[in-house]
């Protein structure tokens, strides 16, 4: 089996971060998401991976490398704009051959892993077969209705009178039928190849599609409410470790991992809660829910169920919550009175200050 992973795309919802950086590389617990994605595939016994990459393929290819850090043979594939999942899918051929493979969206958190997916598939090998969450607004996700065994009936792209609350995830296994289907298919009113499209022509052909409910954790990362949620969720199964200075006048509170080269003082660190790579926290108190990234500097401030991004700076703020600060973006105290803020906010970026 091989694997295809989606890491093109514009990723508009996670705005402004995406004008920077791929959204699969946001960090969730300080590891770019598509470190978690290729881990999860990897555990299942798989190697052989392709990645679509779109226009930021360049940072794709310095983050991952060859994927032998992760125990993963990369191979990249270049996307010319983001036309749709299924047209990754066509442009995949070759890489793909004849192999059953499993198509994974980068921007996809699992972190419970996908073993019970892979064993239903493997146990009746389908044409196809998807994993679908039960969610209580479908409108936002491809949605499948099922027969009582499984079998997949009808499936919608986004549809706005959904007639289901089953989601389509990221995450679909395939067998080399799916070829057929992604060629014969148009785009949609979007202007996309669906992978939803596809599969519908697959179920209208006659061919045996299945889905599984998936019990575990699960978010796409695509917006900010989530990628918080998500981070709250991995911090939790974080393993206290202190490789960076903490002095006698800190305090480490509940899972903490404090990274080499960082340094806490007089601070209350309270976990689940990670400090990154030469980070300086100082007279501040940090979580719980919260990573804070590499060379960031954090002084007399107060941060919970937040993310800051490499090379962040928070200066003299005490009330920040599920907030995310990007890479090297600085909040702080203007000197002003009270009731006077002065802002310097990029494009697409949102600020909330007190009523
Ligand atoms: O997250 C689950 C949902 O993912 C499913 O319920 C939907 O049926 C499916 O269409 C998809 O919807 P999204 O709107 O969330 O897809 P998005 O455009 O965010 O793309 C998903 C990933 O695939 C993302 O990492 C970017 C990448 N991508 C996307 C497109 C359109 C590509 O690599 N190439 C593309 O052409």
């Amino acid at each position: 089996m091989k694997a295809l992973v989606l890491a093109g795309g514009s990723g508009t919802r996670l705005r402004p971060f995406s004008y920077s950086m791929p959204k699969q590389l946001i960090p969730v617990a300080n590891r770019p998401v598509l470190d978690y994605v290729l881990g999860t595939i990897v555990d299942l016994g798989v190697t052989e991976v392709g990645v679509i990459v779109g226009d930021r393929a360049d940072e794709i290819r310095q983050a991952l490398g060859d994927g032998s850090r992760l125990g993963a043979r990369l191979t990249y594939i270049r996307q010319e704009a983001p036309l749709g999942l299924a047209h990754a899918v066509v442009i995949a051929r070759d890489f793909l051959g004849d192999e059953d493979f499993v198509m994974y969206l980068g921007d996809n958190m699992l972190p419970d892993g996908i073993a019970p997916i892979a064993a239903e598939f493997a146990e009746h090998r389908p044409a196809a077969h998807v994993a679908v969450y039960k969610v209580p607004d479908p409108r936002a996700f491809g949605v499948a209705e099922l027969g009582p065994g499984g079998e997949v009936l009808r499936l919608v792209e986004k549809p706005q009178a959904p007639r289901s609350d089953l989601a389509l995830m990221g995450v679909y296994f395939f067998t080399a039928a799916v070829h057929e289907a992604v060629r014969s298919i148009g785009p949609s009113t979007r202007g996309e190849l669906e992978i939803t499209d596809a599969l519908q022509w697959l179920v209208s052909a006659g061919a045996h599609v299945r889905a599984g409910r998936y019990e575990g954790y699960w978010k796409d990362t695509g917006n900010v409410e989530d990628l918080l949620d998500c981070n709250r969720h991995v911090l939790h199964g974080l393993r206290p470790r202190v490789d960076g200075g903490v002095d006698a006048a800190s305090t480490l509170v509940g899972p903490v991992v404090v990274e080499r080269g960082a340094r806490v003082a007089g601070s209350r660190i309270e976990g689940p809660a990670i400090i990154g790579e030469g980070t300086v926290v100082q007279d501040s108190h940090i979580g719980p829910h919260t990573s804070i990234g590499r060379a960031c500097t954090v002084v007399d401030s107060r941060l919970e169920h937040s993310i800051a991004l490499d090379g962040a700076s928070v200066t003299g703020v005490r009330g920040l919550r599920s907030s995310v600060i990007g890479r090297s973006a600085s909040v702080g105290t203007s000197g002003q009175s009270a009731d006077r803020y002065r802002l310097v906010v990029g494009d697409h970026t949102r600020v909330e200050v007190a009523a």
